[in-house]
């Protein structure tokens, strides 16, 4: 500390806790509509970049939010008393199990300044969710990153890498997985909890289950104290602009992560919106339908298309631009499609240089993408 205070005119005796900090690089997020405005003056602006629901929400939202309005000078309530009681019988637990958060970010974020400490190990896969590699940085914790089998996760290998790192304290599996939209199955992911010590969480981060419902892990609560299920409203629902997740987790675990969020970490209008939003069930059937309806569409595009792609299971697809193609890389496909108006999401920063992440948009969207990619693509 004294020494980084009194030396070279370029060192600032503000230093953060860990060094692993300085590393951080800030979390991408898919380019607002506006910045893309304003770059490059275009106006009719197609966004395939964060996996937000292209549809919106349900119509009830609208209705909730807007008896809230009167109320914005009281703090919300900060038990979520009716939000969690709507989840409890959704998810058929009790309420004591869950916590809830402004976003599922959020309850990473608890999740690792409740478990984890510098002297500690956060495991994850290649190719996932990136934010779990960040929290490892911002604990000084050390990040464990087990090589990624066919895109997906390698659990056996993440197993051994759980049991060669006694002070792993967190694995975090994306399921489905975002950036590459695979899915791991019941079995497996049984006998994965079962191969590691009782001391360790397993956290499923389950922000794309609507989309792929049997993907739904749930029933391993009843069976391990010591896995946690990770929601969040922003993609089916459609609230990604209010923020709101939540955690499912054994009794104990759930009271230890109420003690660390902050006290109103979800707002009254997001509180309500997203009790309405569960509450319309029809609404995130018709997502689903339009969902898959258009994935199976996009996917006939890419191969007429001659592109690669990794089947999902989410509501987005990962794309491959091919080495081979002259002068064509992701990162200039990526250009091209920002200069006319369609944002998408380049993935170098995952160790996918290759490849680009796109969003299921509404018909109209996909095809104005399809339209774009191919006079790109034909362009001599
Ligand atoms: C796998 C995964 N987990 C968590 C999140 C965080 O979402 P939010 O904080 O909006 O709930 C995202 C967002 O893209 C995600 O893809």
């Amino acid at each position: 500390m004294q020494s980084n205070q009194s030396s070279g005119a370029n060192v600032s005796p503000l230093v953060p806790a860990y060094d692993s900090i300085l590393e951080l690089a800030p979390y991408q997020t898919g380019k607002p509509v506006e910045e893309l405005t304003r770059e490059y003056g275009v106006s009719d602006v197609v966004k395939l970049a964060s996996n937000e629901n292209p549809i919106g929400c349900s119509p009830q939202v609208t209705l909730a939010i807007t008896e809230q309005l009167g109320q914005l000078a009281r703090y919300p309530d900060g038990n979520g008393y009716y939000l969690k009681q709507a989840l409890a019988d959704f998810n058929s637990v009790d309420v004591e199990q869950i916590t809830l958060g402004n976003g599922s970010n959020d309850l990473l974020d608890i999740l690792a300044r409740g478990f984890v400490s510098c002297d500690d190990a956060i495991v994850y896969s290649e190719y996932a969710f990136v934010v779990y590699s960040m929290l490892a940085k911002i604990q000084g914790a050390t990040g464990v990153e087990v090589p990624a089998q066919r895109f997906g996760h390698d659990l056996k290998a993440m197993s051994k890498a759980v049991t060669d790192n006694p002070n792993t304290k967190i694995v975090f599996i994306a399921n489905p997985n975002n950036p590459t939209g695979t899915q791991l199955g019941h079995k497996e992911l049984r006998e994965f909890v079962a191969s590691v010590p009782s001391s360790v969480l397993v956290v499923l981060d389950e922000a794309y289950i609507e989309y792929s419902p049997e993907s739904n892990n749930r029933a391993l609560l009843n069976e391990f104290d010591n896995v946690v299920i990770v929601r969040t409203f922003s993609k089916a629902y459609g609230l990604a602009g209010l923020r709101v997740g939540y955690a499912l987790s054994s009794i104990p675990v759930a009271a230890l992560l109420n003690r660390i969020r902050q006290p109103f970490n979800v707002s009254r209008v997001a509180l309500a919106a997203a009790a309405a939003a569960l509450n319309d069930q029809d609404f995130i059937e018709k997502v689903r339908l339009t969902n898959n309806e258009q994935m199976r569409w996009l996917e006939k595009q890419f191969d007429a298309l001659g592109l690669g792609f990794i089947k999902s299971h989410a509501n987005f697809i990962m794309v491959e631009i091919e080495v081979e193609m002259e002068a064509i890389t992701a990162a200039s496909i990526h250009q091209a499609l920002l200069e006319q108006g369609v944002i998408v999401r380049p993935l170098a920063a995952y160790g996918l240089p290759n490849w680009l992440r796109i969003t299921v948009g509404l018909a109209e969207d996909n095809l104005r993408l399809i339209d774009t990619l191919h006079s790109i693509l034909t362009e001599d």
